[in-house]
């Protein structure tokens, strides 16, 4: 299956992806594509012989439907059949996300349904939550809001920042979003659910 990955910064978790296509695995990554031309996982994404692109958003001045028409057309063009946003940090309108609605997934740094949105992981930290992590979920219109296809739990210690939760969820970030997406390309949504090795 054609995988297409969106990413706005360094695309940690779109290297793993795109590490993680190899063998007999059933994706094939095609192209990464940004909304801000500096975003540093663009020069990685080609350094692993990925075809990339940037539609820079600030371009389009808070006209979203102009924008989306303009990451439409390289996007496109890769034919992909899977979209994977990974620290993708744009909001997409409901007529985008419809195009791709069942084979658009996305990966969110909390236990949704709990805190979607930003700064998840000080809310959770103020919250006093002992449980912290990530989840990949199908897109729909709604932000953050889709079918869950996985979570990954962390534990949140006493002296936490949102800094050092941010990085122990990363640490499994890396790791649900390959096996979700293994198994999403095989058509298989069983729920994959990880706690911190
Ligand atoms: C991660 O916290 C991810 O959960 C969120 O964006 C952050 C950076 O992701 N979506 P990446 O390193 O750019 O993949």
């Amino acid at each position: 299956k054609r995988v297409a990955i969106l990413i706005s910064g360094g695309g940690s978790n779109m290297i793993k992806l795109v590490e993680s296509m190899t063998g007999e695995h059933a994706g094939r990554a095609v192209v990464v594509g940004s909304n801000d031309p500096d975003a540093g996982g663009l020069a990685k994404a080609a350094a692993m012989g990925v075809p990339t692109f940037a539609v820079d958003h600030r371009a389009y001045k808070g006209d979203r439907a102009a924008f989306e028409a303009a990451l439409l057309e390289p996007l496109l063009a890769a034919e992909p059949e899977i979209l994977c946003l990974a620290g993708f940090m744009r909001i997409l309108t409901p007529e985008f996300v419809s195009r791709f609605e069942g084979r658009m997934l996305n990966i969110h740094p909390s236990l949704l349904p709990k805190y979607p949105g930003l700064h998840t992981h000080q809310r959770a930290i103020e919250a006093g939550d002992a449980e912290a992590g990530a989840s990949v979920h199908l897109v729909t219109p709604e932000l953050d809001a889709g079918p869950i296809l996985g979570q990954a739990r962390v534990p949140v210690l006493p002296d936490d920042t949102a800094e050092t939760l941010a990085a122990r969820v990363l640490v499994q970030e890396h790791r649900l979003y390959p096996e979700v997406l293994r198994r999403f390309v095989r058509g298989d949504q069983t729920p994959v659910r990880l706690t911190a090795a």
